[in-house]
């Protein structure tokens, strides 16, 4: 059975994204470089820019880098907000970024980890739309509450900060809040992409599947050990940001181990120094994610890897890739 993903079928999540495939291509600390973004677009999905990753890892001032995205493609292109509470500096970082990102002309957003409606009102009056990742349905609860437009529901089989529910299963618990789903986790190629749009999501959020494309910059190593991988060999570590994030277990990784120690796991949930604790993780990984993105295996590989990497067979441009998982 085809699967139609024209904006004639219906298909709320396309319109809302002005796009003709029902794809994105993942917001990616470190991998998000712009010109992944751009071939997302131009491939008729959208790709969302990360900003920490546009700035800090590929050198763009952050205005710049989204005109340079405009100059490969007039696409749209979305904008990725971590908006967990944090150092007040990162907060107000956040809220000129979205000023900016509104100046020059996105219109949709991808929040994450936190509260969104700060974003809502400022982009809902100049027609922008918000769909916020979330894992599960106490998190989709909350979302719909602060008035969200669409949920990208991030599954158990997820790259990157991973959930505990399976697709099936975050679908049926979602559906009934009336809101357009995006499945995140776990699609590499047209099979996988095919059963989750006859599941009833409207759209599928890739990331591994997209790192493993001619496009983005990262290290032939990180590629190959995507190629290499099967889901047997990724596993969850809480040793990155404090929180399950998907890896793939290289032997660097057998070596240091999957679990934070049990004084960081204390200080992450103590009151008092959580978000001190959760800062330094995150500055920490910041710089670990960005090493082994840049410099492969001569780094400790910290490479970040859902269980897509099961049916990822080769490095493909973009465009093939998109073409192959919409059969277009
Ligand atoms: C290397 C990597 C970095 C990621 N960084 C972010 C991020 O900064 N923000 C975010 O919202 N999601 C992030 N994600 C999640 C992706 O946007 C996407 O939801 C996820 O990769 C989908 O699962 P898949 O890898 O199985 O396709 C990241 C995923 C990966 C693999």
């Amino acid at each position: 059975m085809a699967t139609s993903t024209t904006p004639a079928s219906g298909n709320q999540f396309l319109k809302h994204a002005g796009i003709e495939h029902p794809v994105i291509c993942g917001a990616m600390y470190p991998c998000s470089n712009p010109e992944l973004v751009a071939a997302a677009s131009e491939a008729g999905g959208i790709g969302i820019v990360q900003p920490i990753s546009l700035v800090y890892v590929h050198g763009h001032e952050f205005r710049a880098g989204l005109k340079y995205i405009r100059t490969l493609t007039k696409k749209p292109i979305g904008l990725n907000l971590l908006v967990e509470k944090s150092a007040k500096r990162y907060e107000d970082r956040l809220k000129v970024w979205l000023d900016i990102a509104i100046e020059e002309g996105v219109t949709f957003f991808v929040t994450a980890l936190g509260n969104p409606s700060w974003v809502i009102e400022k982009v809902r009056p100049v027609g922008g739309i918000v769909y916020h990742d979330v894992t599960n349905l106490k998190w989709a609860e909350r979302a719909v509450g602060y008035g969200v437009d669409g949920l990208v529901c991030v599954n158990n089989r997820a790259g990157g900060h991973l959930g505990p529910e399976t697709p099936e299963k975050l679908l049926n618990d979602l559906k009934k809040f009336g809101l357009p789903l995006v499945c995140a986790g776990g699609v590499g190629s047209h099979k996988e992409f095919h059963e989750m749009m006859a599941l009833g999501y409207q759209g599928v959020q890739l990331g591994t599947r997209f790192i493993a494309s001619k496009e983005c910059t990262a290290h032939e190593d990180y590629k190959n050990a995507i190629l290499k991988a099967t889901a047997a060999d990724i596993v969850a570590t809480d040793k990155i940001s404090g929180v399950p994030v998907s890896i793939i277990k290289t032997p660097y990784i057998e070596g240091v181990g999957i679990h934070a120690s049990p004084v960081a796991k204390w200080l992450l949930r103590h009151p008092n120094f959580k978000h001190y604790m959760r800062m330094f993780y995150t500055l920490r990984s910041i710089w670990q994610l960005k090493q082994s993105n840049q410099r492969g295996s001569s780094y400790k590989d910290y490479w970040q890897a859902g269980k897509s990497v099961d049916t990822i067979e080769s490095v493909m441009t973009v465009k093939e890739i998109v073409q192959e998982l919409t059969g277009s």
